[in-house]
Parts: structure tokens; sequence; C-alpha cells
């Protein structure tokens, strides 16, 4: 009884082995390649920015795609100001909270975006009922208890903060913002003291675009600079980066990186994404207010992207990417600014209505194998 037992057992294992070392040969031929948040993993994170379909589960296929590709999520447009706190007493923490349980329940590391910005932001924020202008202190207070709620609320599960977005212009002076003509130059050093006292553990950037410009990345620098000489931590500099195919060079890019690194202070990669399309009257950045009427000259690939063109950007993506492994070790992560092309704000900025290709995925939900191999490329 027991060696026919011992005998079946023998037979069973030779099965299955054999079933598995099959599949195993079948899996050596399909094995997809790693995904993004592996091939980096121990360098950086690798993030995205969803919109709010894809929190939702609306759009079930993206939200597949997000958790099998990436390990941080950033807030499209959910936790903007016009959208989280869009009257004076009236929180709408619904979409916020669909994104950051997505991004609890699959271990993401959770960014929050943003907290005092020029944009998006309701016009009551910076009145009183009656339509006047607040005082300093007054605009303080908003901030603060705007800050608290929203922070407070997230504590512990949103790990890092865009506390300040975009107050430089690109000449490096300060921008000429509500928020500055009413407090002053040190609304940026009161939006970080809130941020820490909302959560002290929480990681707090400043995050603007160009800096690859000198002048605003001396800007930055110096603004930073302000806020640590309060006592306050700055985790790092989030440099947008809405690239095009051949702008900025990439000695700029690495200029970023030296510089900021230079100044001690690290750099992540915040909204990344690169316009395969033609310039729009030479608007670069990423100045949300920036418009150009639509003309059919700048929208050359409405039928799909030129093979040739696929090519270029996958090039580009694979050398900005042996960039960020270079500095790997003051980069904390590069997040792409939309899952698919057909997500990109890009198909309406700075001109409304184009079909621009700028990200990892196509409109299909497929990757796009030649930049994907670019990618992981760099980590050979
Ligand atoms: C963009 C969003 O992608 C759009 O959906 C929205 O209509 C406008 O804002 N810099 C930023 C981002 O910091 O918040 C902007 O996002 C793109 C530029």
């Amino acid at each position: 009884m027991k060696k026919g037992y011992t005998f079946f057992t023998l037979f069973l294992l030779a099965v299955c082995c054999s079933v598995l070392s099959c599949n195993n040969g079948v899996q050596k031929k399909t094995t997809a390649p790693l995904a993004l948040k592996d091939a980096f993993t121990g360098k950086f994170y690798v993030g995205v920015a969803i919109n709010r379909k894809q929190a939702t589960g609306q759009d079930i296929k993206g939200q597949q795609l997000i958790k099998q590709q990436f390990n941080s999520l950033s807030p499209e447009n959910d936790l903007k100001w016009q959208n989280i706190h869009p009257e004076r007493s009236r929180y709408a923490f619904d979409a916020a909270d669909a994104y950051v349980k997505l991004g609890t329940d699959s271990g993401m590391f959770i960014i929050g975006h943003t907290l005092v910005w020029h944009s998006q932001t309701p016009d009551w924020v910076f009145e009183d009922a009656q339509g006047k202008p607040l005082t300093r202190d007054a605009l303080l207070k908003v901030m603060q208890q705007h800050i608290a709620t929203v922070v407070g609320r997230y504590k512990g599960r949103i790990k890092g903060w865009d506390v300040v977005n975009e107050a430089l212009n690109d000449d490096g002076t300060m921008r000429d913002s509500k928020w500055r003509s009413i407090i002053g130059d040190d609304f940026i050093e009161k939006a970080f003291e809130f941020a820490h006292a909302a959560d002290p553990d929480a990681e707090l950037y400043y995050n603007d675009y160009n800096l690859y410009k000198p002048e605003k990345r001396a800007g930055a620098i110096a603004i930073i600079n302000r806020i640590k000489a309060k006592g306050i931590p700055v985790a790092a500099v989030g440099e947008q980066a809405h690239y095009g195919l051949v702008y900025p060079a990439l000695a700029e890019v690495e200029r970023v990186l030296t510089d900021f690194i230079k100044a001690g202070i690290d750099v992540n990669f915040t909204e990344l994404d690169i316009s395969v399309l033609p310039d729009a009257q030479g608007v670069d950045g990423a100045d949300v207010s920036n418009a150009v009427r639509y003309d059919d000259k700048l929208n050359p690939y409405t039928d799909g992207l030129p093979d040739k063109v696929q090519q270029e950007l996958a090039k580009r993506y694979g050398s900005l990417f042996a960039l960020f492994m270079k500095y790997q070790d003051n980069v904390g992560r590069v997040t792409f600014w939309g899952l698919t092309d057909e997500d990109s704000w890009l198909n309406n900025w700075p001109v409304r209505g184009r079909t621009n290709y700028p990200l990892l995925f196509d409109r299909n939900y497929e990757i796009k194998v030649p930049v994907q191999q670019e990618i992981l490329g760099v980590t050979r």
C-alpha cells in the first residue's frame, strides 16, 4: 500500500515537473519585459499622473496598466484647489479619496498635487464675501485652513506634496500671482510651514517647469534655501519636464541635475511628457494659460505617428532615462504626466484639438515597444 502510494506520488511529481518545465519553456519565449517599476527598483520610483476615471475604476483597463507598470501615483487634477475645495465652506473629497485608496491598496508612493498654485484656484479664495480682496492675514488663514484640512485628511497616506507650484517667471523673478500680491514673497515659506505642521513626516517639494533655464533654476534654488533657512525640510525640487523631441538639449537637463545637486537639493522629474508636434509659435514650458489658435500645420499626425518619429521618441526617452540613471542617487522619482496618449493634456495645450503622442502607452492601451525597450535598455 505504502509502496504503491510512493510510486503514485513520484508519478504525479514527474507529471507536474514536466508540465512546469514545459510552461517554463513557453514562458521564456513570451515573458514580458520587466515592468518599469521593477526595472528601476532601488533607483527611483516610476510614477504616473492619473485622471478621475482611472482613480475610480471607470477606466478599468487603464487602472490595470497603472498597477502593472508604476509604483507612484500623482493626481492629474483632483487634488487641485478648484476640485477639492470648490466653495468656501465645501470640500469635495470623493475623487481624491478614490485616488488615495487606489494608491494605498496597491502599495504605491502617493503624491499630492498641489496645495498652492495661481492656476485652477477659484477666485473666492482671494476675496471676502463681498468680493473685496482679502488682507494678508485673512488670506494666510484661508491658506492654512485649506492645507491643514487637505494634508491632514491624507496624513500618513499621501507621502509627498507639491506644496507650491510654479511661483517663478522664466527669468527667475517671482510670478505676480494673487498669492504674492496679497501675502508677499513669503507666501511660499508660509505654505511650507503649514504643510509641515499638518504632516511632519510627508516629503515636501517645490515644483515648477523650465528649470533647465539657468535664471529660473537660480530662482528655485533661492526659494528652497529660504524655506530651509526657516528649518523646514524640502525633500526635492520637482522639474515638471514637459519636453519636446529636441528641446531642451540633454546637456541642459544634465545641468538641472548637477546644479541642484551641487546646491544640496535632490531632483524629481514630476510631469514628464515629450511632445512630438511642431512648436506652437515658440510656446515652451507649461503655462496652462497659454493658448494658440488651431492650424492644420500644427497637427500633422492625425492618422497615426510615423515610425520614424516613434523611433525618435523612443531614443529621446532612452537618453533622458540614461541621465536619470546616471544621477540615480539624487533622483527620487520620475513621473509620466498621463497614462495613454489619449489622456494627455498635450492634445489640448497650448493648441486645442491636436493629436499628440507624448507618453508610454498608445490610444489602444498598448505599450510603445520601442519606447519601452529604450527605457529598459538603460538598466542593462
Ligand atoms: C494640467 C492637466 O493635465 C490638465 O488636465 C488641466 O486641464 C490643466 O492642468 N503643470 C502642472 C499640472 O503642474 O497641474 C498641469 O496639469 C500641467 C502643467
